[in-house]
């Protein structure tokens, strides 16, 4: 078991969550859902293609309300936290990418720090120290365009963002799902990769030495 005492992450917790997308009585993408994630430990969800990965990860950070059920983060329930705050805490990997097509991928890294309206210098820093740490030299992508990318260098320039500021969840839905084994198996960041939700403690690059927990879902 982790030592969550030796981590700044938060815990993440779900009680009884039931996420149902059409009228009563249509199944629900998610049934019932009870998980407790402790802080600074990773938890990996398991299950085949529309199982409800990526609703419960979207739960987590509001972008989905839950139909019942209550989620907290530290303890304090989502839906009583303003969806700016929330996601700013929470790095976030959606399965498409998204970055902004017409941002440079510096741009794209550097968006939380900007509204966290870190100083330029040590926003500069931490997108070179971020992009080298996902394999894209800063000299050569720092000033590209989203469009100008492979689909694994794209997925590569999420995850730098979505690490940006250090937020003490994250939640990655197959943020290497188009990055080939053979870079995956390079890439440091991608070989710390748990899967489709990180959980991770201020230092996201220490924590792939945490318990990591695959949940079987179904
Ligand atoms: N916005 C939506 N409206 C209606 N139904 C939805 C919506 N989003 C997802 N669903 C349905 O909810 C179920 C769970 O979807 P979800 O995206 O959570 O699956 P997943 O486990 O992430 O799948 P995959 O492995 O393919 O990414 C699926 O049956 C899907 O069709
Ligand atoms: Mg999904």
């Amino acid at each position: 078991m982790t030592n969550a005492s030796s981590t700044t992450g938060a815990v993440v917790e779900l009680v009884h969550v039931t996420k149902r997308y059409g009228p009563p009585g249509t199944p629900p993408a998610v049934t019932e859902l009870s998980l407790t994630i402790p802080a600074g430990e990773v938890c990996v969800l398991v299950g085949p293609s529309g199982c409800g990965k990526t609703t419960t990860m979207k739960m987590i950070n509001r972008l989905v309300e839950p139909t019942s059920g209550r989620l907290t983060i530290d303890g304090r329930d989502v839906l009583q936290l303003s969806p700016v705050e929330l996601r700013r805490r929470i790095g976030y990997v959606i399965q498409q990418v998204g970055l902004f097509p017409h941002m440079t991928v510096g741009d794209n890294a550097s968006v939380v720090p900007r509204l966290l309206r870190w100083p330029e210098a040590r926003t500069r820093a931490r997108v070179e120290e971020l992009l080298d740490l996902v394999g894209l030299d800063p000299a050569a992508y720092r000033d590209r365009y989203p469009s100008e990318l492979s689909g694994g260098e794209r997925q590569r320039v999420g995850v730098a963002r979505a690490l940006a500021a250090d937020p003490p969840v994250m939640l990655m839905d197959e943020p290497f799902g188009a990055v080939d084994p053979i870079r995956r198996d390079r890439d440091p960041a991608a070989r710390r990769d748990p899967g489709p939700v990180r959980h991770a403690g201020r230092d996201p690059r220490a924590s792939g030495q945490r318990v990591r927990r695959a949940l079987r879902r179904r």
